[in-house]
């Protein structure tokens, strides 16, 4: 695929023909001395916390920078881009409000949240001569930037209180957490086991009392717990074998 021609005026090209013209040559192959490396710090970032993503061997004498959500390239998923002369910033439908781009092509993004979870695309633009016009760099991505988060409130399944004497107790734990939560039960205070499901087969009415799941996230070194009522009540008899008591 040869160089697509453009007008003499490129200079003057508008970023959003730029935009068009990066769209149209994404398979545009230029002979790369050093490969463009996108650098994130951190890779794991709390939410709330920030992380910068460096974009290392920039090409000498950009035009400009598009930044995309993913690695879908199209408009949809453009975050914002940065006009090299003009010091002008685009900002695209995937802007939160919280991405900053430098005039060194890195990108900022602000009090991380859950979503921005996912890897980041890097279109730079190369300042060609008069005849041939300016030209996409081939695309660069990110490592995965991941959101530690959590854990929620962990909910405790099922939320049956009242359990009969010989009845087998099956609990399971969950709360929403990034890198998932460690789980431990305690009955009473005393501690029961870790995991996030409970089982005692066959419960009598010294398995009554309260119930507590811990889920605490490593990462974030944060621990929420939930408590649950459990009563047994004595052994069961059918009403129909009462009556004949
Ligand atoms: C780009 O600029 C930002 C903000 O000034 C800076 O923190 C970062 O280190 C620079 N990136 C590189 C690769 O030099
Ligand atoms: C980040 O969060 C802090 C505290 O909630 C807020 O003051 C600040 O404006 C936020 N910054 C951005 C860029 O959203």
């Amino acid at each position: 695929m040869g160089r697509l021609s453009a007008p003499p005026c490129t200079l003057h090209i508008t970023w959003k023909e730029l935009l068009l013209t990066a769209s149209l040559l994404i398979f545009w192959n230029t002979p790369t001395t050093a490969q463009v490396t996108i650098e994130a710090q951190p890779t794991k970032v709390s939410e709330g916390k920030d992380v910068l993503l460096l974009v290392h061997n920039l090409p000498q004498n950009p035009t400009g920078y598009i930044w995309y959500k993913g690695q879908i390239m199209d408009l949809h998923h453009h975050i914002t881009s940065y006009v090299v002369d003009t010091e002008i910033i685009v900002f695209g439908p995937a802007y939160s409000g919280r991405e900053t781009v430098y005039s060194n092509a890195s990108l900022l993004i602000q009090n991380v949240t859950q979503k921005d979870t996912g890897s980041y695309t890097i279109q730079i633009i190369q300042r060609g001569d008069t005849t041939k016009g300016d030209f996409p760099f081939p695309l660069t991505t990110s490592p995965v930037i991941s959101s530690l988060y959590g854990p929620d409130v962990p909910r405790i399944f099922p939320s049956l209180i009242d359990y009969r004497s010989g009845e087998n107790l099956y609990l399971s734990c969950f709360a929403y957490s990034n890198p998932p939560a460690e789980y431990t039960w305690t009955i009473n205070g005393k501690f029961l086991q870790s995991g996030p499901r409970l089982y005692i087969p066959k419960i009598t009415t010294k398995h009554s009392g309260l119930y507590r799941c811990s889920a605490r996230n490593s990462a974030t070194g944060s621990e929420r717990s939930t408590l649950e009522t459990i009563r047994v009540s004595g052994k069961w008899i059918p009403a129909s074998l009462a009556v004949g008591l």
